[in-house]
C-alpha cells in the first residue's frame, strides 16, 4: 500500500519506490501540515519536524498568537489570510470583497487508479493509488480537494487541487496554485531553466537567498525565457550524488515557480498558474481544477531526478511515446517560403535517395504565404505553388517511398487573411485598442468555441485532403491582448487560462480523430516545450537554433527534465542561419541523433564528402536512436560547464547495450587522453566495446572508464557502443 493514514498519529504517508512523503493533522482545528518529503524512511513519527513544541504559537495552546502560527506553520496547501504572509497557493475574494481563507481537514479517501483532470493534460496509467484529502473553509464553504497520486513504477508524486464552491454565493479565486513544498532552507540551492529565442532551457544554479526567487511566465505560453520547473538541491549535489527536489508543471501557459526563504530560513516552494494574470469566478456548486505538478525527490543527484522524470513522462504522460520517429527532411532552412511543387519533389527525391522517410513541408504552402506577413488562418493550399494540392504531392512522394508531413500555425491569424477580413473579432484584442502584432500576426481567441471549431475544421480538412503522416503545430508569438468578448468585464482574468484550455481541447480532438498522426509541437522553437504539450505530442521542436554547439547546451537543459525522445533535433544549414557558426556536418549529425533526427537544409548543396556521411548518420540514428530515446540517460560531461567537451550516455533498459555520444567542441591543448567514466551498466556483466573490441565488466567500464585519445582539433565526435557479451 503506497498510501496510508496512521489514525493514532494523524499522519498521511505516501511511499514511492525510494521516497516518503508525510503530512499530518495538527491541533483541534485540524490544520494540515507538511512534515517530510525525501528518501524513504520507515517511520511515521516524524511530526517533530513540524516544530510545534518549539513554537509558542500553536492555536490550541495560545490563541492570542494565531497570526504568528500562520506565519510559520508549514501548510500543505497554504491559503492567504490569518497571518500567512508567504506566497499562498490559494487566494480568494469572497462575495463581500473579503480576502481571507482558512483551510482545515475535512475528510480523505484512498483509491486505486487516478482520475483524469478535466480539460487538462495529466499523468495517467494503471498501477497507481491516489489520496484525496478534502480541506474546508467553514466560513466560505469552500472545499479544496488535494489529489496525490503515486505510481508503482515511478519515484514521483503527482499533485493537483480541485477547489469547489460548496457555499451559496459566488466567489473569485485570485490564486490557485498546484503545489507547495516546505523544507529547511539551510544548505539548499535553486536550479531553474532560462533563455531566449534560440537559447532555450539553459540551466542556472545558485544559492537560495532570503526572499523570493524563481521563474515565471506572463506571456500566455510557458515561454523561451523561463521554464515551468524548479529544483532545489544540496550544494554538494552532482550529476549522480546528492539530494535533489524537482517540481515540474504539467501546463503550457502563465506560471509561477518560486522558492521563498522566510525569516526562519524555511523555504516554501510553490508551483502553479501565475496568480498575477489569473482570476476565476466560482459560482455555487462549481469547481476549479488546477493543473498538475509532478514532484520528484532524488537521492542520486540531478541525473537521478532526470531519469525519474524521463520514466514518469514516457510511461505516464506522453501519449504516442511508442510511435515511430522517422528520420525526416524539413523544407524550412532549405527554401523558406520559396518553393513550388517541383522544388518539393526535388527535396523528395533527395530524401528518397538516402532513404529519409518523411518530407515536411514547413511554412509557405497555404493562402498567399510568400512571406510571414499574410495568410495565417487561411489553411487552403496555394494552388499557384502546388497546383495538385497536397493530395498530388503526397501521392508523388509516396511513389518515391517518401511520406508527407506539413507545418501549420493553427492558433494564429494574419490581419492580411480572408479569415480576418470575414471575422476580425476572432483575433484577441482589448476593446478600444489596436491589438499588438508580433511577426505580423494576431492570436485567435481560442476561448471561443466557434473560433476553435473554425480552426479545427480547417486542420482536419487539410489532414483529410492527403495522406499526411506528421503535423508540426507551431505557435510564433506570445499573448499580448488578453481579452475575450466571450467573458464579462469582471471575469477577464479567466481569459489566459481559458486560452490554454481551448488549445488543449483542440489538440485533444486532433489526437483523438487522427490517432496515427505524429504530432510535433513547436513555438518558435522551444517557447512552449513543457510537460503539458507532451501529453499531446510525443516530440517538440527543441529550438530554432540547430547549430550543434549551442544545441549541446539547449539539449542538456531539456534533458534535465524531458526524455531525449521528446526533442526534435535536426542537422541544419551551415553557416548556421541563427548564429553564423560553421560547425562540421559530422558534428551536427552526431548532436542531432540523440533526439528525433532530421535534416533541415538542401542536401544537394552539401559537398560530396558531406553527402557521403548521410547514409552513416541515418544508420546510426536507426541503430542508436532507440537506446537514446527509450534508455536511461547519463550525463557524463557538460560542455556548458567545462567549455570544452560534452558527453551523454544512454543505457538500454535491460542493460544489454549502451551508447555514448562524445563531442569535443574545442581542442584541449593536451597530449594526454581524457578519462570518461561510464555509468548505468550492470556491474557484473561483461560488455564489449564495438570499435576497439575491448571487453570489460560493467564495473570496469564504470570505475575505469574509457580514455578518449587526445586529438588536437576542434570538433571531434565519437560514438562509443557497448554490448553485453552473452555466454
Ligand atoms: C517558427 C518555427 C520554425 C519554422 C518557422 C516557419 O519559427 O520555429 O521551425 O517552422 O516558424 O515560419
Amino acid at each position: 500500500m503506497p498510501i496510508s493514514y496512521n489514525e493514532q498519529r494523524r499522519v498521511f504517508r505516501l511511499d514511492t519506490p525510494h521516497t516518503t512523503y508525510l503530512m499530518g493533522l495538527v491541533g483541534s482545528e485540524n490544520f494540515l501540515g507538511h512534515i517530510y518529503y525525501g528518501p524513504s524512511v520507515p517511520d511515521d513519527n516524524m511530526e517533530y519536524l513540524l516544530r510545534l513544541e518549539e513554537s509558542p504559537f500553536t492555536p490550541d495552546g495560545n490563541a492570542r498568537e494565531r497570526a504568528s502560527f500562520y506565519d510559520c506553520f508549514p501548510f500543505e496547501y497554504p491559503a492567504w489570510g490569518g497571518g500567512n504572509f508567504r506566497e499562498p497557493c490559494l487566494r480568494v475574494r469572497d462575495a463581500r470583497g473579503g480576502g481571507n481563507c482558512e483551510l482545515f481537514y475535512d475528510s480523505h479517501r484512498v483509491f486505486q487508479g487516478k482520475p483524469a483532470l478535466e480539460g487538462l493534460p495529466a499523468t495517467y496509467g494503471d498501477g497507481c493509488e491516489t489520496l484525496e484529502i478534502v480541506l474546508r473553509d467553514p466560513v466560505l464553504e469552500l472545499r479544496v480537494h488535494l489529489l496525490y497520486t503515486v505510481f508503482e513504477d515511478a519515484d514521483a508524486i503527482c499533485r493537483s487541487a480541485r477547489i469547489e464552491n460548496a457555499g451559496t454565493e459566488a466567489l473569485d479565486l485570485t490564486a490557485a496554485l498546484s503545489a507547495s513544498l516546505e523544507m529547511d532552507a539551510e544548505e539548499l540551492e535553486v536550479i531553474t531553466l532560462h533563455g531566449s529565442w534560440a537559447r532555450e532551457q539553459t540551466i542556472d544554479r545558485r544559492p537560495l537567498r532570503p526572499g523570493r526567487q524563481g521563474t515565471f511566465s506572463q506571456r500566455g505560453i510557458s515561454s523561451h525565457q523561463f521554464h515551468p520547473f524548479l529544483a532545489l538541491c544540496e550544494p554538494t549535489a552532482t550529476q549522480e550524488r546528492g539530494l535533489v527536489y524537482g517540481m515540474s508543471f504539467v501546463y503550457s501557459g502563465n506560471f509561477l515557480a518560486q522558492a521563498e526563504t522566510d525569516q526562519y530560513r524555511r523555504v516554501r516552494a510553490v508551483l502553479g498558474i501565475h496568480p498575477d494574470s489569473f482570476q476565476w469566478r466560482l459560482e455555487p456548486g462549481a469547481s476549479f481544477q488546477t493543473p498538475e505538478a509532478a514532484l520528484v525527490c532524488s537521492d542520486s543527484g540531478l541525473g537521478g531526478m532526470s531519469r525519474t522524470y524521463h520514466d514518469l513522462f514516457r510511461r505516464h504522460l506522453i501519449r504516442g511515446q511508442k510511435k515511430h520517429r522517422p528520420a525526416l527532411l524539413n523544407s524550412w532552412e532549405a527554401c523558406y517560403f520559396d518553393f513550388d511543387h517541383e522544388r518539393l519533389l526535388q527535396l523528395g527525391r533527395e530524401a528518397a535517395r538516402y532513404g529519409i522517410e518523411l518530407l515536411v513541408v514547413d511554412d509557405g504552402w497555404f493562402g498567399r504565404r510568400d512571406t510571414d506577413t499574410s495568410s495565417l488562418g487561411d489553411w487552403r493550399v496555394d494552388l499557384k505553388k502546388l497546383p495538385g494540392g497536397l493530395t498530388r504531392l503526397a501521392e508523388e512522394l509516396a511513389d518515391m517511398g517518401v511520406k508527407l508531413g506539413v507545418w501549420m500555425e493553427p492558433e494564429m491569424i494574419s490581419p492580411d487573411s480572408d479569415l480576418y477580413r470575414a471575422h476580425p473579432d476572432y483575433a484577441m484584442a482589448v476593446p478600444g485598442r489596436t491589438p499588438t502584432q508580433a511577426r505580423c500576426q494576431l492570436v485567435l481567441d481560442l476561448t471561443r468555441k466557434e473560433v476553435r471549431d473554425c480552426v479545427y475544421d480547417q486542420i482536419s480538412a487539410v489532414l483529410r485532403s492527403a495522406d499526411i503522416r506528421y503535423l508540426k503545430w507551431d505557435m510564433n508569438r506570445p499573448l499580448t491582448d488578453v481579452y475575450s468578448p466571450s467573458l464579462p468585464p469582471d471575469r477577464q482574468g479567466e481569459t489566459a487560462h481559458r486560452y490554454v484550455l481551448g488549445l488543449y481541447e483542440l489538440q485533444e480532438r486532433l489526437v483523438t480523430d487522427f490517432p496515427e498522426l505524429l504530432l510535433e509541437n513547436c513555438c518558435s522553437g522551444g517557447g512552449r516545450f513543457d510537460a503539458g504539450m507532451l501529453y499531446y505530442s510525443p516530440q517538440i521542436w527543441t529550438s530554432d537554433n540547430a547549430e550543434a554547439v549551442d544545441r549541446l547546451v539547449i539539449q542538456e537543459g531539456a534533458a534535465l527534465l524531458y526524455p531525449l525522445s521528446s526533442m526534435g533535433a535536426h542537422v541544419a544549414a551551415c553557416p548556421s542561419h541563427v548564429n553564423g557558426r560553421v560547425t562540421p556536418f559530422a558534428i551536427r549529425g552526431q548532436v542531432s541523433l540523440t533526439g528525433c533526427f532530421g535534416y533541415e537544409l538542401d542536401l544537394d548543396k552539401l559537398s560530396e564528402e558531406e553527402q557521403a556521411l548521410i547514409p552513416g548518420q541515418l544508420a546510426e540514428y536507426r541503430r542508436f536512436g532507440p537506446i537514446f530515446r527509450e534508455g536511461d540517460c547519463y550525463r557524463l560531461a557538460s560542455y556548458r560547464e567545462n567549455h570544452t567537451y560534452d558527453a551523454v550516455m544512454a543505457v538500454a533498459k535491460d542493460k544489454s547495450a549502451a551508447v555514448v555520444s562524445f563531442v569535443q567542441v574545442r581542442s584541449r591543448a593536451s597530449r594526454r587522453s581524457l578519462r570518461l567514466r561510464l555509468a548505468g551498466l550492470e556491474e557484473t556483466a561483461l560488455y564489449r566495446r564495438e570499435d576497439t573490441g575491448e571487453v570489460r565488466s560493467g564495473a570496469g567500464w564504470m570505475r575505469g572508464g574509457v580514455l578518449m585519445e587526445a586529438v588536437l582539433s576542434d570538433y571531434l565526435g565519437r560514438l562509443i557502443y557497448l554490448e553485453q557479451v552473452r555466454e
